[in-house]
């Protein structure tokens, strides 16, 4: 079954520890860490995400919105992230390589993502070494968007590369996700929603997770 990451990045700050317990139903917590340069917008860091892993068991998926991640890439290790994303288009090509190792050195997973603009094609250097691709289905940066459709098409097409190589990644969908756009992602395979204003905004978050599955 599919698993659902509600986003962080849509809870109430001043009630974390509560807003955490309240999406037991979900699988991950999905962790947006954004700089103001990759991004234009600015969210938490890896203190913060310390703090998360000390009031949670749930594995905690980090998306890296930054412009830098290897200058950073240690202090989410150290915070006791589970799984670390980074985008492709933040790291020079002929050091993605180093990166995704570096990460698995320190047994913690590793993912790659995609802006919308980007093709899935870029990543088949990396596929087999990966945990993880995470699609972009909005521009990174805000939540509460609007799920741009392009990516049903990425997911079915890292479904398909997955079954011809026997490549072993989780394909995760970020961005614009809802009961609806859940659907047309489940049909094509995906593997993990990432939610946040559609769970966080809702009366009641449970219900909210269950309806994506
Ligand atoms: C966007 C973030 C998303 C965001 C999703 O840059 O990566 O994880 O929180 O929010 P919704 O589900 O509201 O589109
Ligand atoms: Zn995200």
């Amino acid at each position: 079954m599919v698993k659902v990451a509600p986003s962080l990045l849509s809870a109430n700050f001043a009630y974390l520890k509560e807003e955490i317990n309240a999406i037991k139903a979900a699988d991950w917590i999905h962790y947006d860490v954004m700089d103001g340069h990759f991004v234009p917008n600015i969210s938490f860091g890896y203190s913060i995400l310390k703090d998360v892993s000390k009031v949670t068991d749930m594995y905690l998926d980090v998306h890296l919105m930054i412009t830098d991640p290897a200058k950073y890439v240690d202090n989410f290790i150290n915070s006791n992230a589970s799984l670390i994303v980074f985008h492709y288009e933040a790291v020079a090509e002929d050091k993605i390589n180093e990166l995704i190792a570096h990460i698995k050195e320190h047994d913690v997973e590793v993912g790659l993502s995609i802006k919308p603009d980007t093709p899935v094609e870029v990543l088949k250097p990396f596929l087999n070494e990966l945990d993880v691709v995470l699609v972009m289905s909005v521009e990174p940066g805000f939540g509460g968007q609007k799920f741009n459709s392009a990516a049903v098409d990425k997911i079915a097409q890292l479904a398909t590369l997955r079954k011809e190589n026997n490549y072993h990644y989780l394909i995760e969908v970020d961005g614009g996700i809802n009961e609806s756009t859940s659907k047309l992602c489940n049909d094509a395979g995906v593997d993990v929603l990432v939610a946040g204003s559609y769970v966080f905004g809702s009366d009641d978050y449970t219900k909210a997770i269950e309806s994506l599955k």
